[in-house]
């Protein structure tokens, strides 16, 4: 399948999976502050996923935990980073969404999620504004629960010359998963890494 990537623009709003997006107007501010709104992922015509993105605030809260809209963008339980500078978060990926949020999960598997991934870098190597790009990342990478959270495991970001920066206890999954097999999400569930690309520019 040819995957091509492109941001998100404010007419996309509803048309393609808007799950995480209030209203058009936030996909126009997103995108005028941090110079993205999101990365999409065509086949052909349809959209076949979204990598949502936000800017790195230390102070970011995600009220909702990790089924909240956007439990990525909080890293409350690794502050401090000592981070200086601008940073955009990613995640969470929502490959084979439908505009109706309903899910074909023929999709996964298929590189969509890596070449959003990569679709972000190399637009983030052309932006002088921001310093790097984020991410928790599991531990282990338990298929169902990326599945579950949307999220890449580790090794993808290692291949994409992103670090480690810290690795952390988090409670909030083992708190509000309960319908995948525990016994394959173990250590993902007690810790996650975060990572970080800063490359070519060390982080200030
Ligand atoms: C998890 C997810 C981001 C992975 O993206 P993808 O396009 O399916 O994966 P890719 O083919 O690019 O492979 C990247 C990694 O994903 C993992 N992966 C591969 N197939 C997978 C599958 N069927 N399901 C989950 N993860 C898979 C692998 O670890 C792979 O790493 P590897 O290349 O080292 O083996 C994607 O499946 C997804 O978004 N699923 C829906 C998640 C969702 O909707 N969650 C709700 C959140 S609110």
């Amino acid at each position: 399948m040819e995957i091509r990537c492109r941001p998100m623009r404010v007419s996309d709003y509803g048309v393609v999976e808007s799950e995480h997006w209030t209203s058009a107007d936030q996909v126009a501010e997103y995108a005028e502050h941090q110079g993205i709104a999101s990365m999409l992922a065509f086949a052909g015509q349809r959209c076949v996923g979204q990598l949502y993105l936000q800017e790195y605030d230390p102070a970011f809260i995600e009220p909702g935990g990790w089924i909240g809209h956007r439990p990525w963008a909080n890293f409350q339980v690794a502050e401090p980073l000592g981070l200086h500078g601008r940073y955009l978060t990613l995640g969470c990926y929502h490959v084979g969404w439908r505009p109706d949020n309903s899910k074909d999960e023929s999709l996964w598997g298929q590189g969509i999620g890596t070449a959003l991934l990569e679709a972000v870098i190399e637009w983030y190597r052309g932006q002088a504004a921001i310093d790097g790009l984020m991410s928790w990342a599991l531990v282990t990478g338990c298929k169902g629960l990326l599945q579950w959270a949307g999220q890449m495991p580790y090794t993808v970001y290692q291949r994409h010359d992103f670090r480690e920066i810290k690795r952390v206890t988090d409670p909030r999954l083992a708190e509000d998963i309960t319908d995948i097999d525990p016994e394959g999400a173990k250590e993902d569930l007690a810790l996650l890494r975060v990572m970080l690309l800063s490359a070519g520019r060390p982080a200030r």
